[in-house]
């Protein structure tokens, strides 16, 4: 059994994948922004080893709580997946720019997953097999010329670059670091006419996870395993 913490647990991709990690007997520190309204986690909880933990990832004593509540909890595996697409689709382009939408996607997207896995680096020191798994985008690979949603592509490319860095100097104490595109997936942010389920990019994700060594450490990678150009 290990222990999970998921970011934006409360719906999508996260949810799937709270879901999936719990059914099979690992513990889950469920993160979300508003738990009142996490009914479906809530549900999950009664039946497994799911906490449900009060989140705002965007916020820097927020997470500073968070990593407090754990104490000395070991995190054999954190999923950095909330993220948002910033702001509307017109209002990210080569020539109209939404910058406090933009700041703020930066916030979620890029600044977030640095924020909440430097308050959890004692609690993955604690575990004998880290892993820090963070769920980017295509969009975010500076090789793809996408041009669409120029804000959330840009937020993806940097968290890319800080993570694979993150990579070379964790992963000499043993903390894995690796990257994921889930795929074009039917949720909230994919839409309905996305390629894939959230119960296939999950499924797809864990494989990645598991997957993680220190071998292919610093990676990034599709959600069906494949390598992920940068
Ligand atoms: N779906 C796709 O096709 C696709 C493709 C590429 C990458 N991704 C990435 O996959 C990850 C999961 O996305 P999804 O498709 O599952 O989307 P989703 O269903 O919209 O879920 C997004 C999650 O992120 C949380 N979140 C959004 N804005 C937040 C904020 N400002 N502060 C804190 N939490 C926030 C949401 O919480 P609330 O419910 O409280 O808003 C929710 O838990 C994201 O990182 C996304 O960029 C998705």
């Amino acid at each position: 059994m290990a222990s999970i913490l998921i970011t934006g647990a409360n719906k999508g991709i996260g949810l799937e994948l709270a879901t999936r990690y719990a059914a099979a007997g690992n513990k889950v520190f469920a993160c979300c922004r508003d738990p009142d309204t996490a009914t479906a986690l809530a549900d999950l909880a009664e039946n497994n080893e799911l906490s449900i933990i009060k989140v705002s990832v965007g916020d820097d004593n927020s997470v500073k709580n968070m990593a407090t509540q754990l104490q000395d909890t070991p995190i054999d595996v954190l999923i950095n997946n909330a993220g948002t697409i910033g702001p509307k689709r017109e209002e990210q382009t080569a020539y109209v720019m939404d910058f406090e939408g933009w700041a703020e996607t930066m916030n979620i997207n890029t600044l977030a997953p640095v924020r909440v896995m430097q308050a959890l680096i004692p609690n993955l020191r604690a575990s004998h097999n880290a892993k820090v798994m963070t769920v980017t985008s295509q969009l975010g690979a500076i090789s793809l010329d996408m041009p669409m949603g120029y804000a959330y592509s840009a937020s993806k490319a940097a968290i890319n670059k800080y993570m694979k860095l993150a990579a070379l100097e964790l992963g000499k104490e043993n903390i894995k670091v690796g990257l994921v595109h889930p795929g074009w997936v039917q949720t909230s942010m994919g839409g309905p006419d996305a390629d894939i389920t959230s119960q296939e990019s999950a499924a797809g994700i864990i494989n990645v996870i598991d997957n993680l060594t220190a071998s292919n450490n610093g990676g990034f990678w599709n959600w069906n395993g494949e390598v992920h150009p940068w």
